[in-house]
């Protein structure tokens, strides 16, 4: 029995939620587009999404005069609860004057993305001096909140919030977790109290030693580094996220600590915004918060404990988080570790104590800081980050040195990237999200797209092989990753790598010189030579695995990426929270992989394979579409897959910002995905019709090849799988085949004509279609493939290869939830810069990608290969 953990109430009790969702958020779009609007800062940008998502609780909206007076004098909302920094939304006096009280105002970035609405309430003026002096105890203009109070607008806008969309630009979606996801994830955790910790630096080893000291008494650690607008000689998020990730695989328990971010502004406020820290900690679930040494101070503002003080002024119960407050700590030599005045004899002579200043100068001129102030390991991750011109590198740079590097004649050459989003689908793309996925819309619109017909079956083994070999299953002899390796009853063989022996397009590439680059592409393991590089797939048994060539590529990979994800492990869980993290970490490691690779290394040809997409599908379908049979309307992952989708289309945006222009960029998928109604059991028909005979009932629902068949009295046995596999037992093939060999086809006739028929529990026929190698490969087929290919209600219903269900029928899987099955159509859009053609093209299939990719390169297409060339590739 599982228990059921209490979270610790939000501040003012309830959790605040107003992020719109379906129809709602819909008509909030359309009434957006008549509405006045205003533009949000970097700071009211953070500071929306917050509120809306309870991260700000009891707050609802921008201050109103009462409040903010009341917060700025006495540190509390008018109605008397703790509040310690007023938030607000400044805008100038001429913006003020266009908008009216009691009306509504849509809130947009600078670049047009629509954010929310506002129900302005109240515009009202504001003493700024008095702010400064009462929130941040300083008037001071070079104080980097004071400066910003300054510069902002002088008259403040109020009213409640409603947030339509996220930032357009999300750094790190992986590591987002919302109030409402850091709850479930402590509660599932069994996690009873949590120490939240606050950082805008990377984590030194004092912090390390105060983490690690609270982490003595608390139960689990949230570590949640502030990444909102910070000051910009602060270490970015993006260097110190890395040095979080390398310290935390190395150095923590990974069962006691959960690394977030805090999307934020930083305000340097002391203790004011100790207060408003703690708070919002609470609010995402914390129970305890560490306060150190000038926490959230900056210069000389603040005395050292005085962000410690300040929690005096309050009783604990007006707070509800307890505070953890630690001495300034240091790394002492004689005790040979991190101590404070509270634990260490020694003399201040023995102490090594740095300033943040100190650290930055060393990291200017490509010092490591020493190990005493911080692990080698995160000193490297800052070397790194601040190598080159004394500042971090910025997403553009890699691509202008990539530029400067390449000269007229190799820029003259033909470029394809590939983009494979395993399982994207069209009807998402094409239809539904399509203007709400920039980058796939402007490359349709500036190109050619369709749906591409995939393989039978439409699965990721075979599908990337055939697409990339313009052979169809049959010719390359497997029909998924596992295979019969011959007549007998069990024996199977995997077909990774050295199952392809036809050349692929990349294996025509590299002889004729030119440089290739593969990551993630299917049953590229074990990776096998080419000219260029390799970072093998999803189907490679472990990281531990030579999974690179050349091989020495793997510790740059490893380096790269914080330590490589080569796929989301089970993916069929119901824990969803830990999945959806773990697929956008996946993600995101393999796109830095991406960006690095295509970015510091010449190549013609390249090609991504994300596995995401595909993970993303079978664990969330059933939230955000409607028909599936499982779907509850206003569930918390309804745009889980959007958002998804949404994130890989700013990510590939990005890249295609990175690669020479005149690249030619293909999108394409090896499959789309489907609602999946439920599973057929291929056995328990079988058994039922009279073709499979057990030797005893199974005690429970069983694996098919843990029971024991009956051979004598068997005709036919299947497999289960996204589609059917059924096998005849055939006298003088299978050891004890009993169907005669005269009769093979009548029996198959037969399975196909009832096979056909099944219908559903309610007796509605569901669309059976089955195959036979023959009419799917043509004679000549190698292997053994099934001697029937069946898609269950065309796929809507999944193959359940197991025994003891009791019914034919299936709604559970016996492998895990999965809400999708595969659909036969993928998705192909071809941007060529240099071709006119322009929209929808019809039947294309998948065989057609590798000759198309030949023909951009004027290179002759063997005359084995089965596609054709699609038009606007010359
Ligand atoms: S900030 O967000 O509070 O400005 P910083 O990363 O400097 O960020 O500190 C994170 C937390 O660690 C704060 O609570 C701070 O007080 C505490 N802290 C940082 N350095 C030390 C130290 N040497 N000794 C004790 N506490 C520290």
């Amino acid at each position: 029995m599982t228990e059921q953990i209490e979270s610790i109430a939000p501040h003012g009790g309830t959790l605040i939620d107003r992020v719109l969702r379906g129809d709602e958020r819909e008509a909030a779009i359309d009434r957006a587009r008549d509405l006045p609007s205003v533009t949000l800062t970097p700071v009211a940008i953070s500071d929306l999404e917050l509120i809306a998502v309870g991260a700000f609780s009891p707050l609802t909206g921008f201050l109103g005069s009462a409040d903010y007076h009341s917060v700025v004098e006495d540190m509390r909302l008018s109605n008397g609860l703790v509040w310690s920094i007023p938030i607000t939304l400044p805008v100038s006096k001429e913006v003020a004057e266009g908008l009216r009280e009691g009306k509504e105002v849509a809130l947009v970035e600078a670049n047009g993305h629509l954010m929310g609405i506002l129900e302005l309430r109240e515009k009202y003026t504001y003493d700024k001096v008095r702010e400064a002096q009462m929130v941040y105890r300083t008037t001071d203009a070079k104080h980097p909140g004071v400066k910003r109070l300054y510069e902002q607008g002088e008259v403040l806008l109020a009213g409640d919030i409603w947030l339509i969309n996220r930032p357009s630009n999300v750094e790190f979606p992986e590591l987002r977790h919302d109030p409402a996801q850091s709850r479930r994830m402590f509660a599932s955790r069994g996690w009873r109290s949590i120490v939240g910790f606050q950082t805008r630096n990377p984590v030194h080893r004092a912090h390390e030693y105060i983490q690690k000291t609270a982490l003595e008494i608390v139960d689990g650690l949230f570590l949640h580094p502030l990444v909102g607008e910070t000051k910009p000689d602060d270490i970015p998020a993006e260097v110190r996220i890395r040095s979080y990730q390398s310290l935390l695989r190395d150095y923590y328990p990974p069962d006691r600590v959960i690394l977030g971010v805090y999307p934020a502004a930083m305000r340097y406020a002391g203790p004011r915004e100790a207060i408003f820290h703690a708070l919002a900690r609470k609010n995402y679930g914390c129970t305890h918060f560490i306060v150190g040494r000038d926490h959230a101070g900056v210069g000389n503002y603040y005395g050292t404990y005085d962000a410690q003080r300040i929690f005096d002024e309050f009783k604990p119960e007006e707070l509800g988080i307890v505070p953890m407050f630690f001495e300034n700590t240091f790394y002492c030599r004689k005790c040979g570790g991190v101590v404070s005045s509270k634990t260490c004899p020694h003399q201040p002579s023995d102490h090594i104590v740095f300033s943040g200043t100190q650290v930055r100068e060393m990291l200017m001129r490509g010092e490591a800081p020493p190990p005493e102030f911080t692990r080698p390991e995160v000193a490297r991750i800052l070397v790194e980050g601040f190598r080159g011109s004394g500042s971090p590198p910025t997403a553009k740079k890699p691509a202008e040195l990539h530029r400067q590097g390449s000269t007229m004649t190799a820029s003259q050459r033909a470029k394809v990237l590939i983009l494979g989003m395993d399982c994207m689908t069209p009807q998402l793309v094409f239809e539904q999200w399509r203007d709400e996925l920039p980058t796939f819309k402007s490359l349709m619109e500036g190109g050619i797209w369709g749906r591409l017909n995939s393989t039978i079956p439409p699965i990721t083994v075979p599908a990337w092989m055939c697409m990339a070999t313009s052979k169809n299953p049959g010719r390359l002899g497997f029909y998924g990753f596992r295979n019969r390796a011959d007549y007998s009853y069990e024996r199977m063989t995997i077909a990774n790598s050295k199952a392809v022996t036809e050349d692929t397009v990349w294996d025509i590439l590299s002889r004729d010189a030119r440089r290739v680059i593969l990551i993630g592409v299917p049953q590229t393991y074990p990776p096998k030579p080419v000219n260029g590089l390799v970072v093998s797939d999803f189907l490679t048994p472990s990281t531990k695995n030579r999974y690179t060539y050349p091989p020495e590529l793997k510790a740059e990979v490893e380096e790269i990426s914080g330590g490589y994800m080569l796929d989301v492990e089970n993916f069929r869980t119901e824990d969803k929270d830990h999945l959806l993290q773990q697929i956008y970490l996946m993600t995101e490691k393999r796109i830095r992989v991406v960006k690095r690779l295509l970015t510091t290394r010449e190549w013609d040809f390249a090609m991504w394979v994300e596995m995401g997409p595909d993970r993303i599908h079978h664990g969330f379908w059933k939230y955000f579409d409607p028909s599936h049979p499982k779907h509850q309307p206003g569930n918390p992952y309804a745009n889980a897959i959007k958002e998804y989708y949404q994130y890989l289309d700013r990510e590939i945006g990005q890249i295609l910002a990175l690669v020479p222009e005149e690249t030619v960029v293909i999108v394409v998928s090896d499959h789309g995905a489907k609602r999946m109604v439920g599973g057929i059991c291929i056995n328990e028909w079988l058994r039922q019709e009279g073709y499979l005979t057990l030797r005893e009932e199974p005690n429970g629902i069983t694996p098919i090849e843990k029971v024991e068949i009956d051979w004598g009295r068997t005709k036919a046995w299947g497999a289960g799988g996204y589609y059917g596999r059924l096998f005849l037992n055939v006298a003088g093939r299978e050891p004890q085949g009993t169907i005669p060999p005269a009769d093979y086809e009548r029996v198959r006739e037969e399975l196909t004509a009832k096979l056909e028929a099944i219908t559903d529990p309610q007796g509605r026929n569901i669309g059976t279609r089955v195959f036979t190698p023959e009419k799917a490969y043509g004679k000549g087929y190698k292997g053994i493939p099934p001697d029937l290919i069946i898609y269950f209600g065309d796929l809507d219903w999944r193959s359940v290869g197991s025994v003891g269900h009791g019914s034919a029928y299936t709604f559970e899987n016996d492998l895990g939830p999965d809400d999708a099955n595969h659909a036969q159509e993928g998705i192909f859009i071809m941007h060529n810069p240099r071709f006119k053609a322009r929209g929808e093209i019809k039947g294309l299939d998948i065989l057609d990608v590798a000759p198309t990719v030949l023909a951009i390169y004027g290179l002759p297409i063997p005359p084995d290969w089965e596609g054709k060339v699609i038009p606007g590739s010359g």
